[in-house]
């Protein structure tokens, strides 16, 4: 690198900091740079958490979960000794239920090998479960305040427009990388890294970013050549595949419905369901009700639609109204104040939903 290169690294760092201190959002987990400045830290768990919870899923959506997951498990050793279905529950509607299970483990294995206390480093952060090359570097530099590069989908939009990099991604991510570790400011690499998203998730936003409010803006390259929307440049997507099934919506006459537990491995590993057929039958195979558990007068309830990673769900729902069935081996009876207890993933809902309307939403005292 030359000496301008590291010049101009450092005044991007240091009027990222600066709009940071002025205008960074306030968040539950977040300790704010004020209070950084005085010596505090922020607790490791919350950093911790936090950062999972917002693997895949937005600011907001994360809030409450946040909120009640503190109140209920304040601490790391408290998480440990959870019972794992409440925290599958408590994790409902969240999404990649794997990160739960590794939510678990994780604090177990803090508790047991660490005593408790998170690790610092990179390195061994990473050697605990759910924890990746980026979540990693976010609680090493977020919680420790180590000069680690935090790469996310924000940082690298921020990253690719200011350096108008070409490389499409997902190629680009070592390049962004380091671009990021080079323009690491000397001190406050925990708040540069939450700088850098704020800039991404309020400023340098996908569409119409707000350039002239951006502190790095006479530096960015993009910008300069008025092309900033062009970036990030993405290798094109592989179009989802959709797979087709039913869901069974069984009703007692006192609303309870039938449910039972999904395999613990694989999608929505050890999560409530409705019973299902696989979600694999064909355009023209088992998703009508002759691919129901058990012969009951299956009514048709529609279709919900639901779009998973790798490929989107077309449902169809059959409810029937059920008297005197046991709940067979593996399924259960659950009553209607129950059903928003349990750990239901969203699909789920949504099934449900379409069969019973309402019976997944919230209920509200009646007031006057
Ligand atoms: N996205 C991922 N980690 C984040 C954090 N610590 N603050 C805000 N947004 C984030």
């Amino acid at each position: 690198m030359t000496a301008v290169e590291t010049e101009a690294g450092n005044q991007v760092g240091d009027a990222l900091l600066a709009w940071y201190d002025r205008h960074h959002r306030r968040l539950p987990w977040r300790m704010p740079p004020d209070q950084i400045r005085r010596g505090h830290r922020p607790d490791p768990y919350r950093v911790w958490l936090s950062e999972i919870m917002l693997q895949q899923t937005t600011v907001g959506a994360v809030k409450p979960y946040f909120d009640r997951f503190l109140q209920r498990w304040p601490t790391v050793e408290a998480l440990a000794a959870a019972d794992i279905d409440d925290v599958m529950k408590a994790w409902a509607g969240l999404g990649y239920y794997s990160r739960a299970r590794n939510l678990k483990k994780c604090a177990e294995a803090v508790s047991e090998r660490h005593d408790g206390a998170f690790p610092a480093t990179e390195g061994a952060l990473k050697a605990l479960p759910g924890i990746g090359e980026y979540t990693a570097a976010a609680i090493a530099a977020i919680a420790f305040d180590r000069p680690a590069a935090v790469v996310d989908g924000n940082v690298e939009r921020v990253i690719t427009r200011l350096r108008a990099i070409e490389t499409p991604l997902p190629a680009a991510k070592g390049e962004i990388r380091e671009i990021v570790a080079a323009l690491l400011p000397e001190t406050r690499p925990g708040d540069f890294a939450q700088a850098m998203m704020d800039l991404g998730a309020t400023i340098c936003t996908p569409r119409r970013p707000s350039c002239i409010l951006c502190p790095v803006a006479a530096d960015c390259v993009a910008r300069g050549r008025g092309m900033q929307e062009l970036f990030p440049i993405k290798a094109p997507k592989a179009e989802k595949p959709t797979r087709q099934g039913a869901a069974f919506v069984a009703v007692r006459a006192d609303g309870a419905v039938l449910l039972r537990q999904r395999p613990v491995k694989g999608l929505l590993g050890g999560m409530t369901e409705v019973p299902t057929t696989a979600w694999n039958a064909r355009q023209d195979g088992a998703r009508d009700a002759a691919a129901a558990p058990f012969p009951a007068d299956w009514r048709g309830c529609g279709v919900v639609a639901h779009v998973f990673t790798h490929f989107a769900l077309h449902l169809s729902v059959f409810r029937a109204e059920v008297e005197g069935l046991a709940a067979p081996a593996g399924h259960w009876w659950s009553a209607p104040e129950e059903l928003l207890g349990e750990a239901l993933p969203t699909v789920m809902k949504k099934a449900i939903e379409a069969a019973i309307p309402g019976a997944t939403k919230a209920r509200r005292p009646i007031t006057q």
